[in-house]
């Protein structure tokens, strides 16, 4: 609870409290008969939920819970996934309808309506049968952000193959095992995409993942490499193994039955890090995950399927994609802006400029984002018309009140709701957020509980704690969307998530309520640190950084940082028997910080590498990182009386005060 303790300490009292504007309340698509019917009977609600979907065959049974904590919902009907998002609304008449605005970083554009999408998902199925790909293998999919990777996603979904996406920024490392674990039988990835105008390679380290690491040799389970064409840089090719998507899809004919599965097919796996150093293979059900995700969408975006633009600015690779561009979106009908580049290619107001011309009504985005637009300064969105925006949300981490009071003023007009969507990749739809038109929210809590969705505080015995006090978020219901586990390991799944209070999920978050009995988020219980939204381990980092042949012991801890939330900061043991160690700490740090991103990502790569002669820990060998980070964020270190060696941490200041750091 140490970090709990620490942020319920900073917390001031908010007092400040928006109430939805009565127009927007008059046309909202939830009114707080939500709750009320939710209140009345649970199940009931997630049934009604499930039945907007399109099911092949009817569910009779809502909730099967007899081999908790492994949920069934809806299990004995059958649906398909790319038929609920695309063929639907062909079917419905509303194949006219734009999909996709895609803006590529370049500022190549496309539209694709959900007829031409209902095109591409049917020769991409043709393309992943001729590639020997059926109901049931695992498809790694390592894309740009560009429409091919929706249309892997839905294809893979329509033949009943479970796709596991890999955020583009994971090193051939990582891939290879994401790849491994899943057993994969084909990668679907590009030459390479756009970034900050340069090009990016991705190709090359899928030859690289696939060679494996030495003395592995290749990775068993993949046949073939579909490769879209995206840059157009020279790329190796494996004959007989690498596809050109250009010759293997675009010829299939445009004709194709969606495989039928039932509910509780596994639909996708996604790999996100757990408190131990491999990453964890989290994996969703079909019929359960498209509800919540469909639910949420239309509730908490107040989606209006023929007049809203929107736009969700996250990487399909994360979870924020899968439910909130893929699934959710486009199960909606919905009309979105999709768009491959950063924020500030090739300036500053590239997001702004895309909402005016676009007309976007609801942007959802990262408080990551809006505290660097903050930086930036108001004067650059000021410079572009905004008044389509009626509706802004943010997810990842708590936003602090002064990023959201800056964005319902700067970017919202003052008009727009703000929702601030709690969830994570294991609950695959949003748990907690104010409902527009119906809650009246406080600048930095995401209020209270969806309806249908359980969820409360506790002390470190499970009970329930008071208004006003702080604890362990859980949730004490099984839910539609929730996970149904990791990826080939029951026993991982139950230790993670249930093996903390009896009976309840534990998603690793510290929670307070307030007086009112709403929620405020105060960041991860865990070793989980919170980089921009992405979930990174500290102990992975620590095992990348120690199997540099220079590093005898690493520590690493997430420390407060204004852009980023949190920020990487790893304290090094330098060994005394390595060869050609530089004297300087800054290239020190720099050899690193490019070893842990060659090995896990660019997104891993730590803020700052101190050097330090030794790391605090307790008498039985853990390291406190809780005194690190007092370190790391400048502050009086803490209680230090369970430490082996309590003047370890006056040698760390001293040898910092003297510029060994970087
Ligand atoms: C963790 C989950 C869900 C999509 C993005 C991240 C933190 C997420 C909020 C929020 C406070 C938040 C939590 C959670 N988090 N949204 N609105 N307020 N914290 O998914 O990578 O699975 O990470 O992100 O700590 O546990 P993820």
């Amino acid at each position: 609870m140490d970090n709990v303790a620490h942020t319920l300490e900073n917390l001031h009292t908010e007092t400040r409290s928006f109430r939805p504007h009565a127009s927007f309340a008059a046309h909202a698509n939830a009114t707080s008969y939500e709750y009320k019917k939710a209140g009345v009977d649970r199940l009931q609600y997630w049934r009604e939920a499930a039945l907007r979907l399109a099911w092949r065959e009817p569910f009779t049974e809502i909730l099967d819970w007899s081999d908790a904590p492994v949920a069934r919902w809806f299990h004995d009907g059958t649906l398909n996934a790319c038929d609920n998002a695309v063929d639907r609304h062909v079917r419905e008449g509303r194949g006219d309808r734009v999909a996709f605005h895609f803006v590529g970083e370049p500022g190549d554009t496309a539209t694709l309506t959900y007829a031409d999408m209902h095109e591409r998902v049917q020769k991409a199925a043709n393309g992943l049968l001729s590639l020997g790909v059926t109901t049931g293998d695992r498809v790694a999919i390592y894309l740009p952000q560009i429409p091919e990777a929706v249309v892997a996603m839905l294809a893979c979904a329509r033949i009943g193959a479970i796709h596991s996406v890999v955020f583009g920024g994971f090193s051939a490392e990582s891939l290879r095992q994401r790849i491994d674990d899943a057993e994969a039988k084909l990668v679907i990835t590009a030459d390479g995409g756009n970034r900050r105008g340069a090009h990016l390679a991705l190709k090359p380290l899928v030859d690289d993942a696939l060679a494996g690491p030495e003395g592995q040799g290749p990775a068993a389970s993949v046949e073939h490499v579909l490769v879209v064409r995206r840059t157009g840089q020279h790329t190796a090719w494996t004959e007989g193994r690498d596809v050109w998507w250009h010759d293997a899809v675009d010829p299939q004919p445009a004709a194709h039955e969606p495989v039928w599965v039932e509910a509780e097919h596994p639909l996708f796996i996604l790999y996100t890090s757990g408190t131990t150093g491999t990453p964890k293979g989290l994996w969703h059900s079909t019929g359960g995950y498209l509800t919540g995700a469909a639910h949420t969408h239309r509730l908490v975006f107040d989606l209006k399927p023929e007049t809203d633009v929107y736009w969700c600015t996250a990487d399909v690779g994360w979870i924020t994609g899968h439910s909130y561009i893929v699934y959710g979106p486009m199960i909606n009908g919905a009309t979105q802006v999709l768009y491959e580049g950063t924020p500030n290619t090739p300036h500053e107001g590239r997001w702004w400029e895309i909402v005016e011309q676009y007309k976007v009504t609801i942007l959802y985005t990262a408080p990551t984002a809006i505290r660097t637009f903050m930086k930036w300064g108001e004067a650059i969105p000021q410079q572009y018309d905004l008044s389509s925006l009626r509706l802004l949300g943010s997810v990842g981490e708590p936003i602090n009140p002064e990023a959201w009071m800056w964005y319902r003023r700067v970017i919202g007009g003052d008009r727009c709701p703000i929702v601030d969507t709690w969830w994570q990749t294991e609950t695959g739809a949003i748990m907690i957020s104010p409902l527009p038109g119906v809650t009246a929210t406080k600048p930095g809590s995401a209020m209270t509980p969806m309806p249908g969705v359980c969820m409360d505080v506790v002390d470190d015995a499970g009970r329930p704690v008071a208004n006003g006090e702080g604890g362990y978020l859980v949730a004490t219901e099984p839910w539609p969307s929730m996970l149904r586990g990791i990826w080939g390991d029951r026993h991982r799944y139950v230790s993670t998530y249930w093996n903390h209070f009896d009976g309840m999920y534990f998603a690793g978050d510290g929670a307070k309520k307030d007086v009112d009995g709403d929620l405020w988020l105060l960041g991860r219980v865990d070793d989980v640190m919170n980089v921009s939204g992405h979930r990174l381990t500290t102990t992975e980092i620590e095992h990348s950084l120690v199997s540099h042949p220079w590093v005898a012991e690493a520590a690493v801890v997430g420390a407060a940082d204004e852009v980023t939330g949190q920020a990487v900061v790893a304290f090094v043991i330098v060994r005394s028997d390595a060869h050609g160690v530089p004297t300087d700490g800054d290239e020190v740090a720099a050899a690193l910080r490019e070893h842990v991103r060659r090995q896990i990502g660019a997104l891993a790569k730590p803020r700052t590498i101190l050097v330090v002669s030794e790391v605090p820990k307790t008498r039985s060998g853990k390291i406190m990182r809780r005194l690190l980070r007092d370190v790391a964020e400048n502050r009086p270190t803490g209680d230090v009386t369970t430490l082996a060696d309590p003047t370890v941490m006056d040698a760390i200041r001293v040898g910092l005060d003297a510029g060994t750091g970087d």
